[in-house]
């Protein structure tokens, strides 16, 4: 399902003197089966925006299209649009609240009215798409680690089997380890499934290896969008919203005040960055 988005405006508790322009005339399009990340300081929008797009509030002007949904002001189809959209949002693992891990990954799929059967099947399968192994299923999900409790609550919105997965910091708070873990895992599903994915996040270097297209909000608006090639290019331009340059994209630029041709600054990986250097290297060793 494409997202277009379209002179978007979100004003929180307006005529009120705690008024709040949240999104201001925002445009942005994502396509159908993409992994965007969307960044921008803190207070920019992101927030609200992923909320807008999940139908759980209504824009206060402008549009978001959702396949053939439509999400203006007074729209009827929010309630249609969340049976789509999936959205973790940040620490999800304060929401857990039942006695074991298989009945709170069911909640979500029992209560959209699924036979026993369904559920199950969808509880077996979110589980396992999330790499945790059946045998917790019993356990309470307040006796896992920190890593594994995220794991259960992305399961519950997995299970609803949405087109569109939305992730706010989803790695807020876990180890390295955990970290690279579950971003792997979410860019597997994005990749066997086709699923679009909407990561908000802080982390740079997240956004550069595992999105193929960024959108950096400041002040309720989007003010750059592009690949992660294009994007980090404007070092500049990131300075003015407070964002840093991936790791791997300091140490490149590092590299080319010492070699020439430059290596390019559309490396986003140590495997690839690895690969280009070795090939440099066997040219230099064979001439
Ligand atoms: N429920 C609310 N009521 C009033 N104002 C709000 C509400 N939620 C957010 N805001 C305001 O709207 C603006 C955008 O907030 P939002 O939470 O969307 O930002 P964000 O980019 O997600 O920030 P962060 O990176 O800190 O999560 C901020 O100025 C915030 O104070
Ligand atoms: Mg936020």
């Amino acid at each position: 399902m494409e997202i277009v988005i379209k002179n978007l405006n979100h004003i929180y508790m307006p005529g009120t003197p705690f008024e709040r322009q949240a999104l201001q005339d925002l445009n942005m399009q994502i396509s159908s089966g993409s992994f965007v990340a969307i960044l921008g300081q803190t207070g920019s929008g992101k927030s609200t925006l992923i909320q807008l797009i999940a139908g759980l509030m209504s824009p206060t002007s402008g549009n978001i299209q959702i396949g053939s949904y439509h999400l203006t002001p007074n729209s009827k189809e929010r309630l249609a649009v969340r049976k789509h959209v999936g959205v973790v949002f940040q620490y999800p693992e304060h929401q857990l609240f039942e006695e074991t891990v298989v009945k709170d990954i069911a909640f979500g799929p029992r209560n959209q009215g699924l036979s026993e059967k369904e559920v199950t099947e969808r509880v077996q399968m979110a589980m396992e798409m999330v790499g945790l192994s059946p045998e917790l299923g019993d356990r309470s999900p307040f006796q896992l680690s920190g890593g594994q409790m995220r794991r259960v609550a992305i399961a519950g919105v997995l299970a609803l089997s949405p087109e569109i997965l939305i992730l706010d910091e989803p790695t807020a708070g876990l180890d390295p380890h955990g970290k690279s873990e579950l971003l792997n895992t979410i860019s597997k599903l994005h990749k066997e499934r086709q699923m679009t994915v909407i990561l908000v996040t802080h982390d740079m270097n997240d956004a550069a290896r595992f999105a193929d297209y960024l959108f950096v909000l400041a002040r309720g608006t989007c003010e750059l969008e592009g690949t992660p090639g294009d994007v980090f290019k404007e070092q500049d331009h990131l300075v003015q919203f407070a964002l840093d340059l991936p790791d791997i994209t300091r140490l490149i630029n590092q590299l080319n005040r010492q070699i020439h041709p430059p290596i390019p600054t559309n490396i986003f990986s140590m495997n690839e960055l690895e690969n280009h250097l070795i090939e440099r290297l066997k040219k230099v060793v064979s001439l």
